[in-house]
């Protein structure tokens, strides 16, 4: 069995997709999943994109210790300068640099010729070096680019002292036997590849990401690229918890391991959804909520008789939690704290008395506490800590005859602020009187919903408003067991970050 390197991207090239950007908490707190799920580098953002992603990724590498944080750089002095800054502090730091080897990127995007490419990568990739051991060079556009003049640039990047080459399908057009081709032939022709580790990422455009990856890795590529639940940039990158579960499942085609625990895919990817206010599509594998479910009469004979029938993997293999157990209000803090260790959550004591607190609130309006309530707790916590504004109480109107009004009453620095507004229904009206609160800046309600997290007339909402100001989109969330509630919340939670 060969160990294969994961390295996930879902803080860069994942957050960097449209509605999928995270604020410094939420970011803060997906690495640190990252890192008990046990990916082997985490790529923590593109420092010098913005003030707000060095910020994350120099606290990232400073928090995060069992793996390898990297940055994102361009081949320049500046970029690598500003990664360096963001990730010296780290256990294990990485400097990524990546520069486009295809013709379309090098004629259109650099206006380079392939000389100036070459020189380029000789003298950043040197330059990487100089600041940190760990430089890893990706050929953006490897997938389209001439063969010949691909090798000759990642021998320039070997030779620079790359420690890792990465070979990207950047715009996910290969087809899988042409990946393997590819790697196969850089491995024969790049001078020193063998003694680097060789990298894989795979965009999903085809929806052959993971299939790609798989095929590099039979090929000779010892490191795989992932984000969790697939995402990055348009269709996204080969989802993590597929690449590593087909390994996991079929060692028997594939002799490879990495060092993933899988059992901590679902609560990550929980964490994800929840971050990002939707939910997994029902059939999305591993982690879709029909991933385990056996609806036709033969197949839940099948899996009565013998679960293997239709089933390759086991729920808890991937950390689904298949218990029925509820608590209650009668449920003390022993009870919740063993639950939330048993659902992979640990908590410090201070975290574990506000927790307790609110499942405390919850038992007074909900009858039976099931894991997925306990979870949506554990998964809102803290999201309003330091938040300038906060929901202090309200009450709307509706009806069918009426103008619908809403009284919102918020809490700033200490003082209650009140407001009275009018709309075209509760929610509206009760998101217009937050404006007037907080003085709005011009911005666009772009997208809001509900879920329920259980069943029952008593479940919890999960609300996600998206607002839009100028050329930013932040989400926001809440959590109420009365559907006005969660979303005034979620509406104050995005407000918050938008100001
Ligand atoms: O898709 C791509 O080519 C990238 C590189 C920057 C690695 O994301
Ligand atoms: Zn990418």
């Amino acid at each position: 069995m060969k160990r294969i390197k994961i390295f996930d991207t879902t803080l860069r090239d994942g957050e960097q997709a449209p509605g999928c950007s995270m604020d410094f908490a939420e970011k803060m707190e997906l690495a640190l999943a990252l890192e008990r799920l046990g990916v082997d580098v985490i790529e923590a953002g593109f420092a010098i994109s913005s003030p707000g992603d060095f910020e994350s990724v120099e606290a990232i590498a400073k928090a995060v210790t069992n793996c390898t944080v990297a940055s994102l750089a361009r081949c320049t002095r500046k970029d690598i300068d500003v990664a360096y800054d963001a990730v010296k502090e780290a256990a294990h730091p990485r400097i990524h640099v990546f520069l486009a080897t295809s013709p379309t990127h090098m004629e259109y995007k650099l206006r380079m010729t392939e000389q100036q490419v070459l020189d380029t990568i000789s003298t950043m990739v040197a330059y990487a070096k100089t600041k940190l051991d760990d430089v890893e060079f990706s050929a953006e556009d490897a997938t389209r680019s001439d063969r010949e003049f691909l090798a000759k640039a990642l021998t320039a990047a070997v030779k620079a002292g790359a420690t890792t080459i990465n070979i990207p399908d950047t715009v996910g057009y290969a087809v899988p036997h042409e990946m393997g081709d590819l790697i196969r032939y850089l491995m024969e022709n790049v001078e020193g590849l063998k003694d680097v580790d060789v990298s894989v990422h795979c965009h999903n455009d085809l929806g052959l990401a993971v299939a790609n990856s798989l095929e590099a890795l039979r090929a000779g590529a010892t490191q795989v690229e992932t984000s969790v639940c697939g995402l990055g940039e348009r269709a996204g990158n080969a989802a993590l918890e597929e690449v590593v579960m087909a390994l996991s499942t079929r060692k028997d085609a594939m002799p490879y391991y990495c060092q993933v625990d899988t059992t901590r895919i679902f609560p990550t990817s929980r964490l994800v959804y929840s971050i990002l206010g939707v939910q997994a599509p029902l059939n999305k594998p591993i982690v879709g909520a029909n991933a385990f479910a056996h609806e036709a009469g033969i197949h839940q004979h099948g899996v009565l008789a013998n679960r293997q029938t239709y089933e390759i993997m086991t729920p808890e293999s991937v950390g689904v939690n298949t218990s029925k157990m509820v608590l209650g209000k009668h449920s003390g803090r022993h009870a919740v704290e063993d639950r939330l260790n048993d659902l992979g959550y640990t908590l410090d004591a201070e975290e574990m008395d506000k927790l307790f607190a609110r499942f405390k609130a919850l038992s007074d309006r909900k009858k039976a506490i099931t894991d997925a309530d306990l979870e949506a707790l554990v998964l809102h916590r803290g999201m309003d800590t330091g938040a300038p504004y906060t929901l202090d109480r309200f009450t709307a109107n509706a009806g069918n005859y009426v103008s619908c009004s809403a009284v919102v009453r918020l809490k700033h620095n200490g003082e209650q602020l009140e407001a009275v507004a009018l709309g075209d229904g509760p929610i509206d009206a009760a998101f217009n009187a937050v404006d007037i609160i907080v003085k709005a800046p011009e911005h666009r309600l772009e997208d809001y919903s509900i879920q329920t997290i259980s069943e029952g007339k008593d479940a919890q909402g999960e609300a996600m408003v998206k607002l839009r100001a100028g050329d930013r989109t932040v989400t926001g969330r809440g959590l109420s067991t009365d559907v006005l509630e969660a979303s005034l919340i979620a509406y104050i939670n995005g407000m918050n970050k938008l100001l």
